[in-house]
């Protein structure tokens, strides 16, 4: 890939939240996943732990991010227009048919600054939304469950482990993914205020 398709890739990412009904083969999830720890960490603690929910599993969280969306639809419903809201609440009642959920959590523990285990974190999950279009895939980070959190845990088993017990795993978002069946118009971008040069 030459500077130009890296640059065009960047801006060609787009949140998918429309999946075609076809599965996504575990050897492309496993290079996804690995791509994603390709990514820098603070201190290379590597502090990320991914929890991946597909079939029955996934089915069953689909109750959970109908209840999401009850922590955030007021606010939405102040933002979006009519048409987008309704599209939103239909993504989060049937995650747009997404085969896979990988759950995303930062290890903290004590010895790292909070921010930064959360910043790595983010990093590696940046690397799997590019991972996911290389791959032909679409994807969408949703910080939605976070409304649950506890809940989710407790759905996914995570409370039975030991640093769950100390209070050092944390759920940061989840990534719903699968081949896209959409093609939405890109986000624009804003600059104002973005980008400050020091004299
Ligand atoms: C941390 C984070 C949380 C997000 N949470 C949600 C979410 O809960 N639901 C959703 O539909 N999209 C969610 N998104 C996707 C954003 O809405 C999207 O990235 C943004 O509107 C820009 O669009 P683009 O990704 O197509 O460029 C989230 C994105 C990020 C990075």
């Amino acid at each position: 890939m030459n500077k130009e398709e890296f640059y065009k890739l960047l801006e060609s990412r787009k949140s998918i939240r429309r999946y075609k009904e076809m599965p996504v083969q575990r050897e492309i999830l496993d290079r996804i996943l690995s791509a994603a720890m390709q990514a820098p960490s603070g201190k290379n603690r590597q502090n990320w732990r991914f929890f991946i929910a597909q079939g029955k599993k996934r089915d069953e969280y689909l109750q959970y991010s109908q209840k999401s969306w009850q922590g955030i639809k007021d606010v939405l419903k102040k933002r979006l227009k009519p048409s987008l809201y309704e599209f939103t609440e239909r993504f989060f009642y049937t995650l747009g048919g997404a085969p896979v959920v990988i759950f995303c959590y930062s290890q903290n523990s004590s010895e790292e600054r909070y921010h930064t285990s959360i910043g790595s974190v983010y990093m590696a999950v940046e690397n799997l939304n590019l991972a996911c279009l290389v791959e032909g895939l679409g994807c969408c980070t949703m910080g939605a469950p976070l409304e649950i959190k506890e809940e989710v845990d407790r759905f996914l088993g995570v409370t039975e482990r030991e640093d769950y017990k100390k209070g050092e795993l944390e759920l940061l978002c989840a990534v719903v993914l699968g081949y896209p069946d959409h093609e939405p118009p890109k986000a624009p971008r804003q600059i104002e205020d973005r980008i400050h040069w020091l004299e």
